[in-house]
């Protein structure tokens, strides 16, 4: 029997499938998504079937859905509360951060020098904008950013442009040292919305 959750999150996916197939440019196509994603992390069946979701601590992510025509894919991530996120970039990938449950800050943070030393980068707190359920930030490629969790368990659902795990490397900023590491993303835990 298909459950409210799961079938808010089928139309979701048919909904963004429609968005992509009328469109071609990866920018008019994310923009276009960002008003569905704001529908799917205000529902309330959603929200309440997240409550049993797995924890994604230890750098995974639920793998929600990967679009076999388009290649965009949908992840979650489970906050543990008080979580400390890294800063990080998402390499040339697209990004659609929606906050299905609990509240958590969105950092942003600027490069202040050239790039032209390799593994190294002076990055910088820009901005802090605070995230309630219903919120969804849109992240460019090469965005520096860091996603803080808030006092209770969070939970996000994340729209990729693309896939990039296992295909493309992102970057990990340290503000402290000025050290870039180059690594894969988040591990992919299969999941299916019930
Ligand atoms: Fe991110």
């Amino acid at each position: 029997m298909t459950t409210p959750a799961a079938r808010v999150f089928d139309e979701f996916i048919a909904d963004v499938r429609k968005v992509w197939a009328a469109e071609s440019d990866t920018q008019r196509r994310m923009e276009a998504t960002q008003p569905l994603l704001k529908k799917l992390v205000s529902n309330e069946d959603l929200r309440a079937a997240s409550g049993t979701w797995p924890s994604t601590e230890g750098r995974k992510n639920l793998l929600l859905h990967t679009d076999p025509d388009f290649g965009f894919v949908v992840n979650a991530v489970v906050r543990v509360p008080g979580r400390k996120g890294s800063v990080h970039d998402h390499s040339n990938a697209w990004v659609l951060y929606g906050l299905l449950d609990g509240t958590e800050s969105l950092e942003r943070y600027d490069r202040l020098d050239d790039g032209s030393r390799p593994e190294y980068a002076e990055v910088r707190l820009a901005s802090v904008t605070h995230g309630s359920p219903g919120n969804v930030d849109l992240v460019p490629p090469f965005n520096i950013h860091a996603e803080q969790g808030g006092p209770s368990r969070s939970v996000a659902v994340i729209l990729r442009s693309e896939v990039l795990v296992g295909r493309i490397l992102q970057h990990g900023y340290d503000p402290e040292t000025n050290v870039v590491i180059t690594r894969s993303g988040p591990q992919q835990i299969p999941f299916q919305i019930a």
